[in-house]
């Protein structure tokens, strides 16, 4: 049992939570252990004993309880699990969550877990389609919170509509996808470049742009929470290193290219760094002075095509090359002609102009490009983004598998 997966099962107020039981019963019966927590909500519908006696496990509920936090700490209980499920989440755990409070067992542990976290959605039509609950859905989704349901149908209330939680079997199925995606990948070795370059003017001078960085290390986070083994190149940026992810710091675009070329061999390779595409063709050892001379004047060189590089025929070539294409026009005609001049397999084009706050923003519009297709996705975080493409190259690799 101790390799078994552990779900950390929420259970709020709401007039399904009686079906939580049920999500445990057929999550143990795929050998996935249940502990609960059950808020103050939650045991208006359901009780403690019969949580407890179909979880085979103690049923937790207070915060300040001595003899629970002696046994096992809020904090250890939030980590302790694989995965947290809130089933049924009300809107007003689903408020709780987004503000980040933590005036409960429930959202304390939500607050201090490192673990993914599941909500199964369970309310009324209208506390559903209210502009608070689709905001606070929409915030937690660009976090990275996964969802399941609401579905559509009679509710309890009497009324119709969005807001039912999702059936038993559909959450079990959700939380067993979730944990058998982590190995989709697994075998395959993944090279991710990200952030901007810094190509040196002399020892404390240098020319770069505004790339954060934040697309290519959640592409590099999404293929290691699949299973690749991923090596990611970045240029400088704020972010931290993502988990489980073999990080190599460079500074300019010579530097990224020969850390790429030293991790090959690699199965695919997703360029997404904003690489500097010329360097000064003579950087000074020492700091140019304010001299009478006036400001310098740089020559600029170009600098190596990583992209098109790792493309090219040979042995080491990664089987799968991705490249970005960052266009203010004509996005899909120029990202197409990138493709082939590049030589890679996939391109994600995406608009950067002004007006569609791409860059250093949090979402991104992409269209993927390929020799064969070319598909429109709905504007989404670059978190989703990063899962979208690992999921599309999970499939790509197992299509040639079978
Ligand atoms: O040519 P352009 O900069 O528009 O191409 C963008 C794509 O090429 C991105 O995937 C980027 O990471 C990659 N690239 C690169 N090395 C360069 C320039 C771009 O890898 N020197």
């Amino acid at each position: 049992m101790s390799n078994a997966k552990r779900v950390l099962l929420i259970v709020s107020g709401g007039i399904a939570a009686y079906k939580s039981l049920e999500v445990i019963r057929r999550l143990r019966e795929r050998g996935i252990a249940v502990r609960c927590i059950l808020t103050a909500g939650g045991a208006q519908f359901v009780t403690p004993l019969s949580l407890s006696a179909i979880s085979g496990d103690k049923v937790y509920g207070e915060l300040f309880s001595l003899t629970d936090e002696a046994e096992m700490g809020h904090i250890q209980l939030s980590r302790d699990a694989d995965l947290l499920l809130v089933a049924p989440a009300t809107a007003d755990i689903l408020a709780r969550m987004t503000q980040g409070l933590a005036n409960d067992l429930a959202t304390t542990a939500l607050l201090a877990t490192d673990k993914p976290v599941m909500v199964a959605p369970s309310m009324n039509v209208r506390m559903w389609t209210h502009p608070a609950t689709q905001a606070n859905l929409a915030s937690l989704k660009a976090r990275g919170t996964l969802f399941v349901g609401p579905n559509e149908g009679d509710m309890a209330c009497g009324e119709y509509g969005p807001g039912r939680l999702a059936e038993p079997e559909e959450i079990v199925t959700a939380v067993e996808r979730f944990f058998q995606s982590g190995s989709r990948l697994e075998g395959l070795r993944a090279l991710v470049t990200s952030g901007p370059t810094h190509e040196a003017i002399d020892p404390v001078r240098y020319i770069a742009n505004r790339s954060s960085g934040k697309q290519g290390h959640a592409i590099a986070q999404a293929l290691a929470d699949l299973g690749a083994d991923t090596t990611l190149v970045s240029g400088p940026t704020s972010l931290p290193d993502p988990e489980r992810v073999r990080v190599k710091h460079v500074r300019s675009a010579e530097e990224m290219l020969a850390a790429c070329l030293d991790s090959l061999p690699s199965d695919v390779a997703v360029c997404a760094a904003a690489v500097a595409d010329w360097k000064v063709a003579a950087a000074a050892n020492q700091k140019l002075k304010k001299g009478d001379e006036g400001p310098p004047s740089l020559t600029l060189t170009a600098n190596p095509d990583i992209l098109a590089r790792l493309a090219e025929p040979g042995a080491q070539r990664p089987r799968l090359v991705i490249g970005f294409a960052a266009e203010t026009e004509k996005v899909i005609e120029h990202a197409t002609a990138k493709r082939q001049r590049k030589g890679c397999d996939w391109i994600l084009a995406n608009d950067v102009s002004a007006e569609s706050g791409t860059f250093g923003g949090d979402d991104n519009s992409i269209h993927l490009i390929s020799a064969d297709a070319n598909e429109s996705w709905p504007r989404m975080s670059k978190r989703q983004v990063a899962a979208c493409l690992a999921e599309r190259v999970a499939t790509h690799f197992e299509s040639r598998r079978a």
